[in-house]
């Protein structure tokens, strides 16, 4: 691989023992992957308090966190003073909402845990923004912008909607990336990755948040991990209906980038997308595609639902506001639980709105930082599960061993209220 006079001099030692083990993983990790180089990177999403805690938790021996990071982030036996962060770096969506903490089924010892390990990565530098949706709390990389990103649904999201380019790393790559600014330039880095593989000619007025999961849903399953173009949009998409799609294609296949022409920065045209190329697979989704992608998802034969939860990915505040104005004057049924998850930045401003108060006076729950499936928890004695991600749907059932319906926002809102499912494919 070949290297900046900067990276040989980390690697020789000269910013500290951490950035020195730092770049050596990345560099065997380019390496692993043919990377010519590596490549300056200013943006990074980490995953560092959820990494040390499955560490500590394996390894009863360890309690601090320069310890648990030195082993098994960097490789060293020896622990080592952890320094600032060199990139910009963000904490991705977290383990535990530390206000809700009661309600998920956490111990107070957890919590002690979790709160150690918050206070280690903001001394180092790291933001804890604490949610899947950085894009939504300031964090827009430009187009081109080099990034070392981690959670499907974000990734998905900076390549396609608007233009950073990232892999899907990992915890340790990331952990490495933001102490010496730098990723293997591989994979969604280089242009000719970039171009279209498949085009998606849509049949459909694809418009409501759901029919953008469904579209993504299906997609994910047919192109599975490559680069679809959808072509035929009238409708100009929102923040929460791309993060919908995004979402939905990375968890049915393991798309990375997806164009849409007319609407997302490399796709101004259908010629540019596929670089000037013929498309080299096509298909279609129209009302049969819609209804396969609905049908998959939604498998159940119960009518009763115990547990509903929106906001994966995390909500953004205008799906934040049309929740409260469904729920506004309703109750929660009292067999059901309704869980809501936000970033916590955006659970402030609904805070000073009176919108989390009439949330809350339904009997919903307003969470943050978190979700059941990365927190692992559902809650106490739910069988059922409803929800209007089709990410969710996908993973609930695998992780929580719930079985779950999927929705729109407002059948998940007539389901939590009535405690029976109300969803139907119009
Ligand atoms: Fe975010 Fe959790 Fe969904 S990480 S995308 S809310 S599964």
């Amino acid at each position: 691989m070949r290297l900046s006079e900067e990276e040989k001099a980390i690697l020789n030692g000269d910013q500290g023992p951490a950035r020195q083990k730092a770049l050596d993983l990345l560099v065997k990790y380019g390496e692993a992957l043919d990377a010519e180089k590596l490549v300056e990177t200013n943006n990074v999403i980490g995953a560092v308090v959820s990494g040390l805690l499955s560490i500590i938790r394996t390894n009863p021996e360890i309690s601090e966190p320069d310890e648990a990071f030195s082993k098994y982030f960097l490789n060293s036996e020896k622990t080592l003073p952890i320094p600032q962060v060199k990139a910009y770096t963000c904490h991705v969506i977290n383990s535990m909402d530390p206000a809700h903490w009661e309600a998920l089924g956490f111990q107070r010892k957890e919590l002690e845990t979790y709160l150690k390990m918050e206070k280690f990565c903001a001394r180092i530098g790291m933001q804890m923004m604490n949610t899947c949706t950085p894009y939504m709390l300031g964090n827009v990389p430009v187009k081109g912008e080099h990034c070392g990103w981690m959670e499907s649904s974000a990734v998905v999201y900076c390549n396609s909607v608007l233009g950073g380019r990232t892999n899907t790393e990992g915890t340790e790559s990331c952990a490495a990336a933001m102490l010496v600014g730098r990723i293997p330039y591989w994979g969604y880095h280089l242009d000719e990755n970039r171009l279209g593989t498949h085009l998606v000619q849509v049949e459909y007025d694809v418009e409501s948040e759901m029919d953008w999961g469904l579209l993504g849903y299906y997609i994910g399953e047919i192109v599975q991990e490559q680069v679809p173009v959808i072509q035929g949009i009238k409708h100009t998409p929102n923040i929460a209906r791309l993060k919908h799609c995004g979402a939905a294609a990375a968890s049915s296949g393991g798309i990375e980038l997806y164009h849409v022409v007319g609407v997302t920065p490399e796709a101004p045209s259908l010629e540019a997308a596929f670089g000037g190329r013929k498309p080299p697979q096509s298909l279609k989704f129209g009302q049969a595609e819609r209804k396969m992608a609905y049908d998959i998802l939604n498998s159940g034969t119960e009518s009763d639902v115990d547990f509903v939860m929106l906001g994966c990915p995390h909500y953004s505040l205008e799906q934040l506001w049309s929740a409260g104005k469904l729920l506004e004057g309703k109750r929660v049924s009292p067999n059901t639980r309704l869980w809501i998850f936000a970033p916590k930045a955006l659970k402030d401003i609904a805070d000073r709105q009176g919108l989390t108060q009439i949330i809350e006076s339904s009997g919903a729950v307003l969470m943050t930082d978190t979700c059941p499936c990365i927190c692992r928890k559902a809650p106490k004695d739910a069988r059922v599960a409803a929800t209007d991600s089709a990410k969710q749907t996908h993973y609930m059932p695998a992780i929580l061993n719930l079985p779950t319906y999927f929705g729109s926002q407002e059948d998940c809102i007539r389901t939590a209220v009535s405690g029976k499912w109300k969803g139907e494919l119009k």
